[in-house]
Parts: structure tokens; C-alpha cells; sequence
């Protein structure tokens, strides 16, 4: 893998996608920001090129990535961290919604990938960044159809790193904490009039937004991805969270479930 990469980063609008992006640029890199806001005048990410994309759409997909191979004529890193998020309880959330967000957060991320695969192959090297989050270990209240899509992003990169690693292609999934900096745009509610979860969401919802809003500056996990990208042998996974936040995952991992669930009831209550 040459020192100096060629990038591009899907969902670089915002938050930790733009982090993510211009930590690469600054990295020396030659980095494609896309999201569909660019389209519409959105500025870039400092030091990158912008590229109006859409993951639900994969000539838009496509484009980019024949643009980048004609500009550049190869393709190094793709990092896929477009997501969208509604909170509801899962009694009330429409399928529709979950079918949107499996459309943007789980396939749209195999669009970019089928799409940059043959590139990667021909080249014999490769490496493809997947976001998922802690909510892609364990689930919390009201972000059950999110967790569901990180957790599917963790299964398809696992065996995404099995098929393609005899190509020389490399996969890391990203499991942030919250982090603060992402767009209020992409974090919308669901709840029925009359809700028999009215408090509970409340209080839930209350608590996400709070941690959120008091989470890891995006920054943080910018610098970590772009370490990650710019070494030989890059990891499998990648946590950035406090401290507290992975003691979410440890208790997920060896307290018994009844108790996990319990103990994560109660924080959100
Ligand atoms: N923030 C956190 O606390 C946190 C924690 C753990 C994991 N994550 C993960 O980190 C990633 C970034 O999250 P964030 O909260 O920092 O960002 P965000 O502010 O919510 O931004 C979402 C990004 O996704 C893009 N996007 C949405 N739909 C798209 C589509 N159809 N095509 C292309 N791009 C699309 C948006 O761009 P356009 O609207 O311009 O297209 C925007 O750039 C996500 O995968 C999220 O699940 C975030």
C-alpha cells in the first residue's frame, strides 16, 4: 500500500464521516468527501474534494468511483460512515422506517463496497472502513432498529474480511461511543400519540441526547481511523469510546443476559 493513499469517504457531510475525512487530508492524503449534500453546495471537508453521492443509489455510487479512478487511477481506502437514526420504540416504528435505514446504514455500505471490490482486487490491495458503533455489540432502548443495523454491519464485515483478505483487501469496523458533533438532521423520533412508552421515551431519548451531546469530540475518532488507514497491518476493530461507554460492551459480554438487560434498563430509565 503506497504511503500517500487515495480515499474516499461515504457520508463525509457531517459529524464523524467530515472528522474522519479531513483527518485523512490532513494526513496527506488525497481524499474524495461524499454525501448527497454536496450536491446542493454543502461545503467540503477541509483539504478534501466533494462528490455528490447517495448510498440508496448506486449509479451515483458508481460515478464516484469512475471519477476517482480517472483523476487518480486507483482507489486505496474506502470508509463507509453514511448512517440514519430513529429512535422509537420498536412496537411503533413503522417497517418502512427500519427498511430505510437497513437501505442507507447496512446497504448502503454494500453498495460502496461492491463497487470499490473490482478496484481493489485488480490492484491487490485495499482497505474498506466500516462504521459501526457499541450499538453494534449490544442494543439499547429505542435504538433497537439502529442497533440492528450495526449489528448486520458487524456480521458483514467479519465475513467480508474472510472473502477478500487472499486479495490483499483489508477490513476494520469503527465501534465509537457517543460521540458529540453529529447533525440533529439525521436523528429523528418516532412515538404514537397516546404512547403507552410516552415516559419511558422520554426519559431514554433524554439520556441518549445527553450523552451524546457530552460524548468523544469528533475529532478523536477522525485521528484514530486515519492512524488506523495509515498503518501496514490495520485492525481488525477499532473501539473509540470512553472509558465508561466500554464497560457497556465488557457487561454485555460476561454479565448474564437477564442482568445486562437490567442494569441497561434501568440507566436509560
Ligand atoms: N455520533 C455518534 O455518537 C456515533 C456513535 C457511534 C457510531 N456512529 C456512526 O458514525 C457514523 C457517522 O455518524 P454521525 O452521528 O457522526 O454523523 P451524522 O451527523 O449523523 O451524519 C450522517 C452522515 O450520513 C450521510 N448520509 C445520510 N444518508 C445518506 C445517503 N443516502 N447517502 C450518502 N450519505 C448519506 C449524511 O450526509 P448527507 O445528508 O449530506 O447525504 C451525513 O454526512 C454513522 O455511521 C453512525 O452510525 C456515530
Amino acid at each position: 500500500m503506497p504511503s500517500v493513499k487515495t480515499a474516499l469517504v461515504a457520508g463525509a457531510s457531517s459529524g464523524l464521516g467530515r472528522a474522519v475525512a479531513e483527518a485523512l487530508a490532513a494526513d496527506g492524503n488525497t481524499v474524495y468527501a461524499g454525501a448527497r449534500s454536496f450536491a446542493r453546495g454543502k461545503q467540503p471537508p477541509a483539504g478534501c474534494r466533494a462528490l455528490a453521492l447517495d448510498v440508496t443509489d448506486a449509479s451515483t455510487i458508481q460515478a464516484a468511483v469512475s471519477r476517482i479512478l480517472g483523476e487518480q487511477g486507483r482507489l486505496d481506502v474506502l470508509v463507509c460512515c453514511a448512517a440514519t437514526f430513529t429512535m422509537s420504540p420498536l412496537e411503533e416504528l413503522p417497517p418502512e422506517t427500519l427498511a430505510d435505514m437497513m437501505q442507507v446504514n447496512l446497504i448502503g455500505a454494500a453498495r460502496c463496497v461492491q463497487a470499490v471490490l473490482p478496484v481493489m482486487r485488480a490492484q491487490g490491495r485495499g482497505h474498506i472502513v466500516l462504521f459501526s458503533s457499541l450499538n453494534g455489540l449490544f442494543s439499547i432502548p429505542f435504538q433497537g432498529a439502529y442497533s440492528a443495523t450495526k449489528h448486520a454491519i458487524e456480521a458483514y464485515a467479519e465475513a467480508l474480511s474472510q472473502e477478500t483478505r487472499r486479495f490483499g483487501i483489508r477490513v476494520t469496523v469503527v465501534e465509537p461511543g457517543d460521540c458529540s458533533g453529529g447533525s440533529q438532521q439525521y436523528r429523528l423520533t418516532h412515538i404514537a400519540q397516546d404512547s403507552p412508552y410516552a415516559e419511558a421515551f422520554r426519559a431514554g431519548t433524554q439520556k441518549i441526547h445527553h450523552d451524546e451531546s457530552h460524548g468523544l469530540p469528533p475529532v478523536r475518532v477522525g485521528k484514530a481511523v486515519a492512524r488506523a488507514v495509515g498503518k501496514k497491518h490495520p485492525p481488525a476493530r477499532l473501539v473509540v469510546a470512553s472509558l465508561e461507554q466500554r464497560s457497556g460492551a465488557w457487561l454485555h459480554k460476561f454479565l448474564p443476559r437477564k442482568l445486562f438487560n437490567r442494569v441497561i434498563e434501568s440507566y436509560y430509565r
